[in-house]
């Protein structure tokens, strides 16, 4: 009998450019998961118009609809609940999650940051990067954890920085490279391949235990 293919969800908000990569990756079969939902806290992502041509269902919980962060992260939790994932991808997703969703997500929830973490957490990674004038940058893959940009790293691309970059320029380079470390990283948590030791993932061979989850 054949095992049921893994889900999750993505939230992005913006132009959602991973998502699509994640999304293309998933159609051809290299992310062998499906993806239930886009889930959004911008009614003017373009990431929605991305899941309608994918016919995908897109949720916006727009964040200025709620009274305060609680109230908006108890709904952005029931629309995540709602699809039942077994991981949740941020994607380009612009807010800082509290400590609930991330806690209740814990292992199963992946970032990406456009810059070689620890270094140039935050906004402008890449503008950072360029301002220090460091010689390498590139993207990280991380779990999600509840200090910003500080989680497990999964992987990491690297892209040459170039005098006269700027951080637009040095976007566009790390954002090649993001669209394939994402489903890479997305692939092996469903090849359940992903091992948590402290602060280390461990990548192991297919047969390796998944980080599980405790819902
Ligand atoms: C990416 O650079 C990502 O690393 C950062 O936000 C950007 C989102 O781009 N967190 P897109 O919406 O996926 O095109």
């Amino acid at each position: 009998m054949k095992a049921e293919k893994g889900t999750f969800v993505v939230l992005a908000s913006g132009r959602g450019s991973n998502f699509q990569a994640i999304l293309d990756k998933a159609a051809e079969g290299y992310i062998p998961a499906v993806c239930k939902a886009l889930i959004t806290d911008n009614p003017d992502a373009y990431a929605i118009e991305r899941a309608r041509a994918a016919g995908i269902p897109g949720e916006v919980v727009s964040f200025r609809s709620f009274s305060d962060k609680q109230t908006y992260e108890t709904a952005l939790i029931a629309a995540i609940q709602k699809y039942d994932p077994d991981l949740v991808v941020l994607a380009g997703y612009m807010r800082i999650l509290g400590s609930e969703i991330v806690r209740k997500y814990s292992g199963r929830m992946v970032n990406i940051h456009p810059s070689l973490l620890p270094s140039f957490t935050g906004l402008h990674a890449q503008q950072q990067a360029v301002n220090y004038g460091v010689k390498v940058a590139g993207c990280t893959v991380h779990f999600v954890t509840e200090d910003m940009d500080a989680g497990p790293v999964i992987i990491q691309r690297t892209v040459p920085v170039f005098e006269g970059d700027d951080g637009d320029i040095l976007a566009d380079r790390i954002l090649i490279e993001e669209h394939k470390a994402f489903p890479e990283a997305i692939r092996l948590f469903f090849e359940r391949r992903l091992r948590i030791e402290g602060r280390v993932v461990k990548i192991g061979n297919a047969h390796s235990p998944s980080p599980g989850r405790d819902d």
